[in-house]
């Protein structure tokens, strides 16, 4: 067994409008579970996941947040110590794809960096299962070229749902919180 203090603690801040599926992708990635029923958060909470990357035992701490506007008051000490912030929207949803720029402003606004311009982030798009594409208003071309103008902030599209690419896209993270550290 490692012991604890050999492990590398990420911070990891999940953010994007209400009902885009954050809850969901967690509760995915962690549990394996996906529940139909739309249960708003409320503050925001934290779950864990045990990794290893490049040799390194790591853990993810994954902060879920509230989209509601109404729920938002988490402030600056919630972002201090963050490694990565994941950005979330739904891909049936263009309301939920312009709101990142606010959402990516806000965040390196509170969370404050040393380097803001070499803070890492991760696009979600999310629900890509839904009417089996049918619905979508935001094509994957539209989304990489707005992670071009951040960085070139890395893309992945998923279902939390089907449980398609959730597990890459938060390896994925794991990686960019890594490479803040
Ligand atoms: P807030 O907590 O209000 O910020 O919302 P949230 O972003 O956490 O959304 P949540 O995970 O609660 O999901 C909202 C609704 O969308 C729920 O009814 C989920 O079942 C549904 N949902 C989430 N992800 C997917 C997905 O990939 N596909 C489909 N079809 N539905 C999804
Ligand atoms: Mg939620």
């Amino acid at each position: 067994m490692e012991s604890l203090k050999n492990r590398t603690l990420l911070k990891v801040i999940v953010l994007g409008d209400s009902g885009v599926g954050k809850t969901s992708l967690m509760n995915q990635y962690v549990y394996k579970k996906f529940n139909r029923q739309y249960k708003a958060t409320i503050g925001a909470d934290f779950v864990t996941k045990e990794l290893h990357i490049e040799d390194k035992a790591v853990t993810l701490q994954i902060w879920d947040t509230a989209g509601q506007e109404r729920f938002h008051s988490l402030g600056a000490a919630f972002y201090r110590g963050a490694d990565c912030c994941v950005l979330v929207y739904d891909v049936n949803n263009l309301k939920s794809f312009e709101t990142l720029s606010s959402s990516h402003m806000e965040f390196l606004k509170q969370a404050n960096p040393v380097e803001p311009e070499k803070f890492p982030f991760v696009l979600i798009g999310n629900k890509t299962d839904v009417d089996g594409g049918n619905t979508r208003v935001v094509s994957e071309k539209r989304a990489v070229e707005w992670c071009g103008t951040k960085g070139n902030m890395p893309y992945y599209e998923t279902s939390a749902k089907e449980n398609i690419n959730v597990d890459e896209a938060f390896l994925g993270v794991a990686h960019e919180a890594l490479s803040n550290e």
